[in-house]
């Protein structure tokens, strides 16, 4: 396995690697979630193929400055589950090496972005599709892989591929849950005990409310099964349209139920589908 540290030592790596190329852009501090993307980038890259692995905390997609210092950095044991995974080449910059300090260019997303996450953490989307697309042009990569558990991340990178013309395939994978349902998170480890044990309550609540006729009954359902937990803050919880992402109030065409909630400072997401007829 190889590791870069800048973008030139990246692309002096790749110049002869065998295609096809299939990147997983990460953060790092991996779970099974992201080892289960590696999985599918090696199956997708077959034998002959290369897989990079991307691990950066990027800081432009953090709005709150507690949150990027926060989040956590195994780097040692991140580049063993790499290793252990079959991935070839790691690519782990430093922020310096990413991004120039008078850099003016970003990449926004302006429809499927400003809903969910997006209108609670602005700029957030701008700083995901930015670093995303210099991965693409750094790696070459021919396809990448996306975990669904952050579905709005999915859409929005499935929407600037299609905008722009970026000639990757974007490929998408299940969440990876804990076995009381609560989806894998780097963020979980930051929980203590009493808010680990109230979590799963986020995934009972959607998978309930889900199934139920009107908007407002889910909706009312969803926030009263999580609002009863005094340890549980709703950020959001809102029902979208599952292609604009935009928030519906009748249920005409398949449609996500999302909540964001905090546990204390840590942020958790969730959604479940909400079938139609
Ligand atoms: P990160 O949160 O590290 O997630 C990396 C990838 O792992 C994303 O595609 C995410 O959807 C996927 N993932 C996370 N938890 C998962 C789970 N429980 N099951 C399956 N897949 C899961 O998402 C980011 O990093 C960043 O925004 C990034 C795209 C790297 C841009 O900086």
């Amino acid at each position: 396995m190889k590791i870069a540290d800048t973008g030139s030592a990246l692309r002096e790596i790749l110049k002869n690697a065998p295609a096809p190329r299939v990147l997983v852009p990460t953060m790092g501090a991996f779970h099974p979630g992201h080892l289960s993307l590696m999985q599918r980038a090696r199956k997708i890259a077959g034998p002959g193929g290369t897989v990079v692995v991307s691990i950066f905390v990027n800081p432009i997609q953090f709005d709150r400055a507690a949150d990027l210092d926060a989040y956590p950095r195994p780097m040692a044991s991140d580049l063993a589950a790499c290793e252990t995974a079959g991935v070839d080449v790691v690519f782990a910059p430093t922020a310096e090496s990413m991004y120039f300090p008078d850099r003016s260019v970003t990449v926004t997303e302006t429809l499927l972005s400003r809903s969910l996450c997006g209108a609670a953490r602005p700029g957030h989307f701008d700083g995901v599709c930015t670093v995303v697309l210099k991965l693409f042009l750094l790696t070459g990569c021919e396809s990448a892989v996306f975990g669904e558990k952050d579905f709005q991340q999915l859409a929005v990178i499935r929407r600037m591929v299609r905008d722009l013309d970026v000639p990757v395939e974007i490929i998408p994978c299940p969440t990876l849950r804990e076995a009381d349902g609560l989806a894998m998170s780097s963020r979980n480890t930051r929980l203590i005990p009493e808010q680990r044990a109230d979590a799963p309550r986020i995934r009972r609540a959607l998978l309930a409310a889900a199934t139920l006729g009107a908007p407002t009954e889910i909706l009312a359902a969803a926030r009263a099964a999580i609002e009863t937990s005094p340890l549980a803050r709703i950020d959001y919880l809102t029902i979208v349209d599952a292609e604009t992402l935009q928030p519906v109030t009748e249920l005409l065409r398949p449609a996500i139920l999302a909540t964001a909630v905090f546990y204390g400072e840590v942020r958790l997401i969730d959604h479940a589908m909400i079938a139609i007829g």
